[in-house]
C-alpha cells in the first residue's frame, strides 16, 4: 500500500541552510525520494552544492548531490514534491508558488502553520489531519497544497503529551526549554554569547509553544480543527549544546493519575505508523528511559537515527501533579526528518503522487 510506484522527484529549498542539509543527509539513498533539485537563494544560485552549502555536519555530503547546481528557489524546479528549510522571510511566498504550480510542499518554516487548511502534522499523533490538504484552495486540481511541520520544541512536548492526552486529557501544563544551537540555524547564535552561557530568550518561540500544541491535539471535524483547550505556559533557553532540545514539563491531568500510572501510558503509547512500512518511521517514536539522570543531550538524541523522543523522570509533581523530561533531536525530528515522515505519510496515503 505505502511504497509509490516509481521514485519521486524531490527539490529541497533552502538545501544550504542548517535543516537543509539534514534534507541532503536524511534523503541520500532514500528508497522513495530523488533530490534532483537543490534550491537557495540568489547568493548560491549558479553554484554547486558543494560550493554554496558551508557543510556542518558529521558526514561527507552525498556524491549524488555535491555536484548537483544550485537554483534559484524562486524559479519553480520540475518535481513531484518540494521540501522546505526556507528562511521564513521569503517561505511564504515561495512555498505558495510552488503549491499553486500543482506541487506539494512539505515545509519546516512557520509561515502557514497556523493557517486553518494547513495540516500541521506529526504523523504519530495527528495523521487524519492530513485531509485538511482538501480545504486548501492554491491549486484547483488539488495536486498542490502546504503541510506543515511543528516548531522543533512542539515536537517533542507534543509526542509526550499524545498519549497522556488521549487517556486523560490535558488541562494545563508548564514547560522550561533548554534548546540546541543548530535551532538557530548556521551561523546562528554568535559565539561570544553562546559559549558557556544560557540565554533565556528564543524569539517567537514561547509563543509558538502556546499555540502549535493546541491545533496539533484538536479534533478534525467537519469545519477544520477543534483546537484542544488547555493552558500551556511556556519558558524557552538557548544552552550551548550542539543538536537536541531538552524539555522540563509539569502537567495537568484530568482525574490526576499517579505519575506511575502516567508513565505507564506513556511506556504503552501505541503507534499508528506501525504497519504502514515508512522508511523514516523509527523502531520507536516515543522511548521511556526509566535511568535516574535520562534522557541526556549528547547521549540520546541519536536514537531512532534521530526521531526516536526519549521521555524520562516521571515523577509527582507537587504543583501540577505530573512532571516529566522529553528531549527531541531538532534538526532531525523537530525539522528534516519529521518533514521527510510527513511526506512518506502523505504518499502512503496517495496525497502525493508522480506528476505525468
Ligand atoms: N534549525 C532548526 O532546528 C529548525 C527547526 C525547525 C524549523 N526550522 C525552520 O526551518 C527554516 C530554515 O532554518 P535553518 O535553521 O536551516 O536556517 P538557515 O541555516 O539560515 O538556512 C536558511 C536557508 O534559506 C535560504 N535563503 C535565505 N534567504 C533566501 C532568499 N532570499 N531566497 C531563497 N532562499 C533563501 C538560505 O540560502 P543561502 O545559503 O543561499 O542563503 C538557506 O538555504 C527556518 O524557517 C526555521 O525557522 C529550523
Amino acid at each position: 500500500m505505502s511504497a509509490p510506484q516509481k521514485k519521486l522527484r524531490v527539490a529541497v529549498l533552502g538545501a544550504t541552510g542548517a535543516v537543509g542539509q539534514q534534507f541532503i543527509r536524511l534523503l541520500d539513498g532514500h528508497p522513495w525520494f530523488d533530490v534532483t533539485a537543490v534550491c537557495a537563494s540568489e547568493r548560491s544560485a549558479g553554484k554547486t552544492y558543494a560550493e554554496a552549502a558551508k557543510w556542518v555536519l558529521g558526514t561527507d555530503i552525498p556524491a549524488s548531490v555535491a555536484g548537483l547546481t544550485v537554483q534559484d528557489a524562486s524559479e519553480i524546479a520540475d518535481v513531484d514534491l518540494a521540501f522546505s528549510g526556507l528562511d521564513a522571510s521569503v517561505a511564504q511566498a515561495i512555498e505558495r508558488a510552488y503549491a499553486e504550480a500543482g506541487i506539494p510542499v512539505v515545509s519546516n518554516t512557520r509561515n502557514y502553520r497556523m493557517q486553518a487548511d494547513v495540516p500541521l502534522l506529526i504523523p504519530e499523533v495527528n495523521p487524519d489531519h492530513t485531509a485538511l490538504v482538501e480545504r486548501q484552495s492554491f491549486d484547483p486540481a488539488g495536486r498542490g497544497f502546504i503541510v506543515t511541520n511543528p516548531n522543533c520544541s512542539t515536537v517533542g512536548l507534543v509526542c509526550a503529551l499524545k498519549p497522556l492526552h488521549d487517556a486523560y486529557g490535558v488541562e494545563a501544563l508548564h514547560v522550561v526549554t533548554m534548546q540546541a544551537l543548530s535551532g538557530a540555524g548556521y551561523p546562528g547564535v554568535p559565539s561570544l554569547d553562546s559559549l558557556a552561557n544560557v540565554i533565556p530568550h528564543i524569539g517567537g518561540e514561547e509563543d509558538k509553544m502556546a499555540a502549535e500544541p493546541l491545533k496539533i491535539l484538536g479534533t478534525l471535524g467537519p469545519d477544520g480543527v477543534e483546537n484542544a483547550t488547555f493552558t500551556v505556559s511556556a519558558q524557552c533557553n538557548r544552552v550551548p549544546v550542539w543538536d537536541g532540545h531538552l524539555l522540563c514539563v509539569s502537567v495537568k491531568l484530568r482525574g490526576n493519575p499517579s505519575a506511575d500510572e502516567a508513565r505507564e501510558t506513556l511506556r504503552n503509547a501505541p503507534d499508528p505508523l506501525a504497519d504502514l512500512g515508512l522508511p523514516t518511521s523509527p523502531e520507536r517514536w516515543l522511548l521511556v528511559d526509566d535511568a535516574p539522570d535520562a534522557p541526556q543531550t549528547r547521549r540520546h538524541v541519536h536514537r531512532g537515527n534521530g526521531m526516536t523522543v526519549s521521555v524520562g523522570k516521571v515523577q509527582p509533581c507537587p504543583v501540577l501533579g505530573v512532571k516529566f523530561v522529553a528531549l527531541v533531536h531538532n534538526t532531525v525530528r523537530g525539522a528534516a526528518g519529521g518533514a521527510v515522515l510527513n511526506a512518506e505519510l502523505l504518499v502512503a496515503q496517495g496525497r502525493i503522487v508522480a506528476r505525468a
